[in-house]
């Protein structure tokens, strides 16, 4: 792959935000230690704390020794990298401080212009206000927007109009890190360059489709944020729903980014939408009590410091997509924190055998073939297929094996979504983010289910912390005559 030129001046805009330390910075220093980034491209933090120039180098050496692997972080890079940085004391609530921004961008004044909003939405439409006064907005200048992208639709809407004021739609990236993994990714090179699962691919052979990121950590930490979105706007309507759809679209007629999100686009556009009558049956939320995670007694969520809050931090919903392909195939999707282990797969569940010449034998019990597609904690993919259980019993026995169709281990250190998109973002390749329509179309499905949880249409239910979630949710899809692939 070509290390191409990538000149850039790259501002991040709450760069002491803790996204920024624990991914933003380790990406950046990553691109720059591979050769991703132009020798004289500049990273500008722009924040509200007081420092000097070599106060922020400090600042950043320390959290990269903390946040990056360690085998990553060496003097030397850290040397190349550190000529890059700059930082510049803005105030966003009185837009103090620009003067500063503007002179350093107008010593290169053709350049392009990342301008990274890692900063809390409520200052997005101040900055990109500012960046425009300062006359710091070129045609060569793009704009990325950290979710949450609102808390409903119309807020989404007024977030939006806000920043297009400034910004042209393509000069708009707005980010989903999930689409910057690299299984997320495989997922449209699995179907569309593998014909084997082409005539597989639609209600007549899988029988449905499980989406599940379960996280181990709590809420601890973020509480602020966590309580006022919960796991259904945090996870379900940005990184669930994009997951569901790169499984569900048809194939896009290229890879161009239009291409692409139109087809995510009409996916969006089929979920159904869950009525009133339905809500209580097909949908779950539930909050995590005390108990113990990784082997560590933890609080409960309404232990810390909130007694009470009406707030999910597990979510599980099944969806149905209303258009040909899908017909009759449900998504079971499901979220949460304080779960058992950290583990986020999809799991194509195909169709029972029509008929098994196997039973009358006596041979064993046909299972369902599965395709798991694991993002978390290792990226694999398996094909779960049946086989013969080598020997020379009389009747022919069977046994479960996994076809691993994993990229053959070439030793090299697996990338950061982070790095990927800034890297498309750099090189103003926009195919892995959220456009406008789609982002409001995702709100459009969620909205409801969120005004009903709101209500208390849907009780909220209890888990103990480190296990799979409420039993509410096994119910959920045991009542299609359906299991979770908890093993
Ligand atoms: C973020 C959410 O978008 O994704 C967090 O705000 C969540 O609550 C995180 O923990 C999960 O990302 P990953 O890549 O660790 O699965």
């Amino acid at each position: 792959m070509s290390k191409t030129n990538n000149l850039c001046d790259f501002i991040l805009f709450g760069g002491h935000g803790d996204l920024a330390f624990r991914k933003l910075m380790p990406a950046l220093y990553h691109l720059c230690k591979d050769g991703y980034l132009a020798e004289d491209s500049r990273i500008i933090t722009v924040s509200r704390a007081k420092f000097s120039a070599q106060k922020h180098k400090e600042l950043v050496k320390n959290k990269l020794i903390e946040f990056l692997p360690k085998e990553s972080y060496t003097q030397e890079d850290f040397q190349r990298f550190e000529k890059k940085l700059y930082y510049v004391q803005v105030d966003f609530l009185n837009s103090k401080g620009y003067e500063t921004l503007e002179k350093l961008l107008n010593e290169y004044e053709k350049r392009d212009r990342i301008n990274y909003l890692s900063t809390s939405p409520k200052f997005f439409a101040g900055i990109c206000q500012a960046l425009k006064e300062y006359k710091l907005i070129t045609s060569n200048s793009r704009v990325v927007l950290e979710k949450p992208l609102g808390k409903d639709l119309s807020s989404s809407q007024e977030i939006n109009k806000k920043v297009l004021e400034f910004f042209k739609e393509d000069q708009i990236y707005r980010i989903d890190h999930y689409l910057g993994k690299d299984t997320v990714q495989n997922i449209m090179a699995l179907r569309f360059s593998n014909r084997l699962f082409v005539p597989l691919w639609s209600s007549n052979h899988i029988d449905h489709i499980q989406i599940t990121v379960a996280e181990s950590v709590g809420a601890e930490g973020r509480w602020e944020y966590y309580n006022e979105y919960g796991a259904m706007r945090d996870m379900i309507q940005n990184h669930l729903l994009q997951l569901l759809c790169l499984i569900a679209m048809e194939p896009p007629c290229s890879l161009d980014a239009n291409d692409m999100r139109d087809e995510k686009l009409k996916v969006l556009k089929s979920l159904r939408p869950i009525s009133r009558s339905e809500i209580a049956s097909s949908t779950v939320r539930a909050q995590y009590t005390a108990g113990s995670s990784m082997g560590e007694s933890v609080l409960g969520y309404l232990d810390g410091e909130i007694k009470q809050s009406n707030t999910e931090t597990f979510a599980a919903i099944r969806v149905d997509i209303d258009n040909w392909r899908w017909n009759g195939v449900p998504f079971y999707i499901r979220s949460g924190k304080r779960m058992q282990k950290r583990n986020s797969e999809v799991v194509i569940q195909f169709k029972t055998m029509p008929h098994s010449i196997f039973a009358e034998n006596n041979c064993c019990t046909l299972l369902d073939n599965k395709l798991v597609i694991r993002l978390q904690p290792q990226e694999s993919i398996e094909l779960r297929l049946m086989n013969k259980i080598p020997g020379l019993s009389e009747t022919m026995q069977l046994q479960e094996v996994n076809l691993e169709l994993n990229a053959p281990d070439t030793h090299k250190r697996k990338s950061d979504a982070y790095e990927r998109l800034i890297l498309d973002v750099i090189r103003a390749n926009p195919t892995l983010f959220m456009r406008l329509d789609e982002v409001e179309a995702a709100w459009r499905w969620a909205d409801p289910i969120i005004e009903a949880w709101e209500n208390n249409l849907v009780p909220m239910k209890k888990y103990t912390a480190g296990t799979d979630g409420p039993t509410a949710s096994i119910q959920l899809i045991a009542q299609d005559g359906r299991s979770w692939n908890d093993e």
